[in-house]
């Protein structure tokens, strides 16, 4: 992902997340940090940009920070591709796990998380601003 390619990926954060997007703000800081810390990735189809991913690493731990589909796109291996390019990123920098947060009531995202082989290891409740609860998952990396 590169600045260019915010427009889009703002207005697909806005549809995906209606009540709790980030703002072009935070998006720009993400992007600011890269390569360093951050990884980000958009996915194309036709040309166009229908999905991103964002990825967080330091020393032996990732985090994945975000992902999202258009719509439209959903259901079509569009964000497990994005999720593969993460944990590979994640292992090109040495992470030996990686985490990530899921809110309890988004069932299509924990199927995702667990074919990918994400573990629950705890929960975090009440933790978005609606009072659902975070489910906390894991994937070791090693080996
Ligand atoms: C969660 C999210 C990123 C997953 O992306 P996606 O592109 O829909 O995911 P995939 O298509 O790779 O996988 C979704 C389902 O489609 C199925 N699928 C994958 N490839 C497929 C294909 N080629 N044809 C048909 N179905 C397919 C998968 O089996 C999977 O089924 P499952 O839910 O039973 O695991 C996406 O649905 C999304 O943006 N949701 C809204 C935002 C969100 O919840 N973000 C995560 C916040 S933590």
């Amino acid at each position: 992902m590169t600045e260019a390619d915010l427009p889009t990926v703002m207005a697909i954060e806005r549809a995906t997340f209606p009540f709790d997007a980030w703002s072009e703000g935070m998006m720009r800081g993400e992007l600011g940090d890269q390569p360093r810390t951050r990884h980000y990735v958009v996915a194309v189809v036709d040309d166009v940009i229908v999905g991103y991913a964002g990825l967080a690493a330091a020393a032996d731990q990732a985090d994945v920070q975000t992902i999202a589909v258009l719509e439209s796109h959903q259901g079509t291996g569009v964000g497990g591709a994005m999720l593969a390019e993460l944990l590979a990123e994640a292992r090109r920098r040495g992470a030996r796990e990686i985490f990530l947060e899921v809110r309890s009531d988004n069932p299509r995202a924990r199927g995702v998380y667990e074919r990918f082989g994400f573990e629950e290891i705890g929960l975090r409740r009440r933790y978005y601003d609606d009072g659902t609860d975070a489910i906390m998952m894991r994937r070791k990396l090693d080996g």
